[in-house]
């Protein structure tokens, strides 16, 4: 009898985890790499966020929290979605989890039994079907296409849906893609689900703040409100506040599935750390001015990337709405020959004989569902991506 659970053999370990530990060890062996792989902002907590803490642990506040979260911050949950979402959720509808992850992991956890079907537009972030199958249900990919700006389509949607469908996951602006929904489309899918009454909606809304130019970010429980009473909408901290070591991730939804994801995390966490939910409090309540300097950061070093990228032989790069990643398609350059006399013949193999020749760490797109691409985060210095781009130029333009 094995000893490790069934569950475990359907579930791979992280790309992008891979990809940044390949990159460190090549670093370790004196190599001049640039990790292009991981998903966090290059930037400190803002000081008031942190001082937040610094208070909150002063004053004692160091006990277990509620298991729900401490109602302060799901007031300011509450009050959040009202501002910022025109979403009304009493703050007994919200729930603080030990990150964004925590939060879809309950809400998976709580609903899905063995046959139940996520549906999950590719490119995913890596993490969703992984999940899904821990808990026992199963992943219906719905392709989208670079075409379309990697954004699912009413039809695909259709397809995707079965009598089995339990949620559909929605994820604007999108990791790995950086796509995110206009409201037009997202009404143009909650059509297709009004028809389908039995499939909810799990909007990870994670990269809300990180949108560029003139768009405007809208979830779909605001586009279309008579999806309200089936959709978990879940965001958090760790993308627009740069505190992803600080784990705090909420949800707001309808409060018998609020309920159930509190008696999971009951039993598993018992709420996320004291400490930190004060340190979202004041990320919450707090000036949003660190918000607008970071996205303008961002938006030049978007648009660097892409502008670099486009000038690679046979690399196409649409320019994504949002988040902090790019997924160019490297369909130009399979059956090409890399310097090691390797012909590339997917994108794992471009990205491992980019790393190879040229210490670029960036992840293949299979690892997400959809290639031949891969994602470069670009969410470190413009000089390191500057020179990170010139050098896949320079691979591109030498492969044969
Ligand atoms: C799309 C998406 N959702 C959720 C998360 C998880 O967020 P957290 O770090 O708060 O657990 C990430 C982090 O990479 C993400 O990219």
């Amino acid at each position: 009898m094995a000893f490790l659970a069934d569950a475990l053999s359907r579930v791979k370990p992280s790309a992008t985890i891979a990809v940044t530990q390949k990159a460190r060890e090549l670093k370790a062996q004196g190599r001049d790499v640039i990790g292009l792989g991981a998903g966090e902002p290059d930037f400190d907590t803002p000081d008031n966020i942190k001082q937040a803490a610094i208070e909150a642990i002063k004053r004692g506040e160091t006990k277990y929290p509620p298991v729900s979260g401490i109602q302060p911050l799901r007031e300011a949950i509450a009050a959040k979605f009202k501002r910022e979402n025109n979403l009304d959720y009493d703050w007994k509808q919200t729930i603080v989890g030990t990150g964004g992850k925590q939060i879809l992991f309950n809400a998976f956890m709580a609903t899905l039994n063995p046959g139940d079907e996520v549906v999950i537009p590719t490119p995913y972030w890596v993490s969703y079907p992984e999940m899904v199958a821990i808990c026992g249900g199963t992943s219906v990919f719905a392709e989208t296409k670079l075409e379309d700006g990697f954004k699912l389509q009413p039809e695909a949607l259709e397809k995707a849906i079965t009598p089995k469908t339990k949620w559909l996951i929605m994820n604007s602006p999108s990791n790995p893609s950086g796509a995110a929904y206009t409201g037009e489309e997202l009404k143009a899918l909650a059509e297709v689900l009004l028809k389908h009454p039995h499939v909810w909606v799990l909007t990870d809304d994670m990269y809300e703040h990180l949108t560029y130019g003139d768009f405007t970010f809208r979830t779909i429980a605001e586009v279309e409100p008579r999806l309200y009473e089936r959709t978990l909408t879940m965001n958090g901290v760790s993308k627009a506040y740069a505190m992803t070591g600080w784990r705090i991730g909420y949800a707001a939804g309808p409060l018998a599935l609020i309920k159930a994801m509190d008696m999971i995390q009951g039993q598993q966490t018992s709420g996320a750390a004291t400490i930190c939910q004060w340190a979202a409090v004041e990320a919450l309540t707090g000036p949003q001015d660190f918000i607008a300097r970071n996205k303008a950061i961002f938006q030049a070093r978007r648009d660097l990337v892409v502008s670099m990228l486009n000038q690679a032989n046979g690399i196409s790069c649409p320019t994504p709405e949002g988040a902090f990643y790019v997924y160019p398609s490297c369909a130009g350059v399979i059956g090409r020959k890399a310097p090691s006399g390797k012909v590339i013949e997917s994108d794992e193999d471009f990205v491992s004989e980019l790393l190879e020749a040229e210490g670029v760490a960036v992840v293949h797109g299979s690892a997400f569902g959809l290639g031949p691409n891969f994602r470069i985060s670009y969410a470190t210095s413009e000089e390191l991506l500057e020179e990170a781009c010139r050098r896949i130029q320079r691979f591109t333009a030498e492969l044969r």
